[in-house]
């Protein structure tokens, strides 16, 4: 016969939409948390910026505060969830929770990107946890693959689309035609694109996201500022038409490979062939593609982000921290992070490249180009005139390489830039 259950004490920090979700499924499926746990939840303390605010959860009263101590001081709380977002002060939290030796779970790629090893360490010092797997990919399982099923692989490298946002809008573009600054209205409109759009789509948000995969991949402590980060803002519709009619399809791809050189990790636009299993993934859909020396090639997909799906992934979180405590066990799967390893700069990255130009429509123009790409060792895969140019006398070109290191290929579009019979090149990408 079982024993007197008692309830897990745990407090929460913000009630918006991640916060509202867990609400949510805390209370509508109390019963089902309980059985899945061994044990009920209790929420003790919420806290938000502005108790009087209406909300769409309706919360018992006395439940909500604006006094972060009732939930970081209070001794009966056992888990803390936060979901304010930003870096501040929700580490300053985390900090203060795990110090106070309370279990931690967290939806903030922000600060997990930013100080997930310091938090990590902090939470093994005082022999508690810090539980992610919301932090990237809303509801797909990552966080919990990387720390358990994948453990015994050396991962080789990581492909993935970790912003829903900006798949939405290279969708639109590819699909309807739309303009980048058409697509990401609609995506405003639609509420998956926030009034600020900057971290979405200057990749700044994916670049969080892959900085945490990365650390856990690897072992070792890869920051946001080690990820090379381009996002989509230069993109034009007819890149993405051009793309399409050669087979290709244009995503924000987040890039981490391991190897004897050292780690390489950086988010940019990149042309997928249309094979690619992350060709397909289209809309707020994120995807990550992982690649192990065990399991080879395994992929994830699903919902990014929204309530529901962030939601259950903390909520999974806590039933496993609670069947930890009940149980009687330290912290679930300890993360063992090593010296940060040395990083690939861009410069030397290998890729092939899409290169689209406007140039004089006159003999000898595709010879002189031809000529500084061969002067730098590129080779080039095809030459295709798509139409004529938009000034008379012009003509638009898309040149595809074999590949060539970053560097190389820069310098040699500086010196292609500077040819007199190359008007702008207007498209530059990298294929994957
Ligand atoms: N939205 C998603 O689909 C999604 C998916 C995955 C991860 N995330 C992550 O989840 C976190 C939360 O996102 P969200 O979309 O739920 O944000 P949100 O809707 O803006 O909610 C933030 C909540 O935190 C409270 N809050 C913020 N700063 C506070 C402070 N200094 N003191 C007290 N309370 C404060 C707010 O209080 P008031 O309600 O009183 O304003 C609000 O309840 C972020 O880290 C985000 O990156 C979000």
């Amino acid at each position: 016969m079982r024993g007197i259950l008692y309830p897990l004490h745990v407090g929460m920090l913000g009630l918006g939409v991640v916060g509202g979700g867990v609400y949510r499924i805390l209370t509508e499926r109390a019963d089902h948390v309980a059985a899945r746990m061994d044990r009920p939840v209790r929420l003790v303390s919420i806290l938000v910026r502005n108790p009087s605010k209406p909300r769409s959860v309706s919360v018992e009263p006395g439940l909500l505060t604006d006094d972060p101590r009732k939930v970081l001081d209070d001794p009966s709380i056992a888990v803390v969830i936060e979901a304010l977002g930003g870096e501040y002060p929700a580490v300053d939290y985390l900090r203060r929770a795990l110090e106070h030796g309370k279990c931690v779970i967290t939806a903030n790629k922000e600060v997990m990107a930013k100080h997930g090893p310091e938090l990590l360490a902090l939470a093994a010092q005082n022999g508690v946890d810090i539980a992610f797997e919301a932090s990237v990919g809303g509801g797909i399982p990552l966080i919990g693959p990387f720390r358990q099923d994948l453990a015994p692989n050396r991962i080789l490298g990581i492909q993935a689309i970790l912003n829903g946002t900006t798949n939405y809008i290279l969708t639109r573009m590819s699909e309807d035609g739309s303009s980048f600054a058409d697509a990401l209205q609609e995506a405003q409109r639609l509420g998956y694109a926030e009034p600020d759009p900057t971290n979405d789509v200057d990749g700044i948000d994916a670049a969080y996201k892959l900085a945490i995969l990365s650390t856990l991949a690897f072992q070792a402590p890869v920051r946001p500022e080690d990820i090379y980060t381009e996002g989509i803002r230069h993109l034009a519709a007819k890149d993405l038409r051009y793309a399409q009619e050669m087979g290709y399809r244009l995503k924000l791809l987040c890039v981490a490979r391991d190897g004897a050189e050292g780690v390489q990790a950086r988010v940019h636009p990149a042309l997928l062939s249309r094979q690619h299993p992350l060709a397909q993934v289209d809309g707020v859909f994120n995807a990550v593609l992982v690649r192990g020396d065990l399991v080879g090639d395994v992929l994830f997909y699903g919902r990014g982000a929204g309530a529901e799906p962030t939601g259950s992934a903390m909520v999974a979180d806590l039933i496993a921290l609670g069947q930890g405590l009940t149980n009687g066990g330290g912290p679930l799967s300890p993360v063992h992070l090593s010296e940060a390893r040395p990083l690939v700069p861009m410069d030397a990255v290998q890729s092939r490249y899409y290169l689209r130009m406007e140039v004089d429509d006159r003999p000898g123009a595709v010879a002189q180009i031809a000529r500084i790409l061969g002067n730098a060792g590129i080779s080039i895969a095809s030459v295709m005139q798509k139409e004529v140019g938009s000034a008379a006398g012009s003509a638009e070109m898309v040149i595809m390489t074999h590949p060539a290191a970053e560097g190389v290929m820069r310098k040699a579009k500086r010196g292609m830039a500077a040819l007199s019979v190359v008007r702008e090149i207007g498209g530059f990408l990298r294929v994957e």
